[in-house]
């Protein structure tokens, strides 16, 4: 018995008269077998109609992200050899509107995305020339690029539950990738699009995001680097229009 796997699934369904209602189900899980491919068994054996969304398989397309027992995971990066012989409870990514029990609507997710502008965008190269970055410059940046955009650190952000308008953990940390690309010219527009209380400073700085990435990307260490880069910006916009008689040398 012990080896079976109960999963309490989120069901929701807006045509229903209940709309909205918990199921539990039974399987007898493989060796390692992951929370993914658990709930495709159900889907395949035993409820059609069981609503989750998935691509990859491999924690790239960030598109399983659900609640566990309180934890926000990829289903297909969480073994359920832990989960054996107890019930576990499966939900759908906090913070989000439900579309179909485990699908949420990640509008405000994608609309944020487009508000970034995340593409590189550099003086146009000469032809046959390059537009090279240090190693240093590279490392920074590097942490930044690995966000898969699976929207779990949405999930566990206080100020994205309070405030959907808040651009969130993972479109700051994007917008601190290409401010700090030395090849991206928009240092100046990135820092005044994220200057409000929708952007940098709507963040608590819990790190929560930080702790739970399932690829590592720091959003939080990103924001207080922009916040300070900005307080320096201001200051020094500030010390160019004060009067020559109170620094001659500027
Ligand atoms: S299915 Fe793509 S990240 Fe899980």
């Amino acid at each position: 018995m012990d080896r079976l796997l109960t999963l309490k699934v989120h069901r929701f369904d807006p045509h229903r008269e209940l709309t909205r209602w918990t199921e539990t189900f039974q399987i007898q899980p493989w060796g390692r077998m992951n929370l993914l491919e658990a709930l495709l068994r159900i889907q395949e054996e035993i409820d059609g109609s069981l609503s989750f969304r998935y691509s990859c398989r491999g924690a790239v397309c960030g598109s399983c992200a659900m609640r566990v027992n309180g934890q926000v995971v990829l289903a297909c990066r969480t073994p359920v050899k832990n989960l054996l012989g107890k019930t576990t409870l499966v939900e759908p990514l906090p913070n989000f509107p439900v579309i179909r029990d485990l699908i949420v609507d990640m509008s405000a997710f994608f609309n944020h995305y487009r508000e970034i502008e995340p593409s590189l965008q550099g003086r146009p190269l000469e032809p046959l020339s390059e537009n090279r970055m240090g190693e240093e410059e590279r490392k920074e940046i590097d942490p930044y690029i690995n966000c898969i955009l699976c929207g779990i650190c949405y999930g566990v952000c206080p100020a994205f539950e309070r405030d959907v308008q808040f651009l969130g953990p993972a479109m700051l940390a994007k917008a601190y990738r290409f401010l700090a690309d030395s090849r991206d010219e928009r240092f100046q527009e990135i820092l005044e699009a994220v200057d409000s209380q929708k952007g940098l400073w709507g963040c608590n700085t819990v790190f929560q995001c930080v702790r739970i990435c399932p690829k590592e990307v720091p959003p939080t260490l990103g924001i207080v680097k922009m916040r300070r880069k900005l307080l320096r910006h201001r200051l020094a916009s500030l010390i160019r229009r004060l009067p020559s008689f109170i620094f001659p040398l500027l």
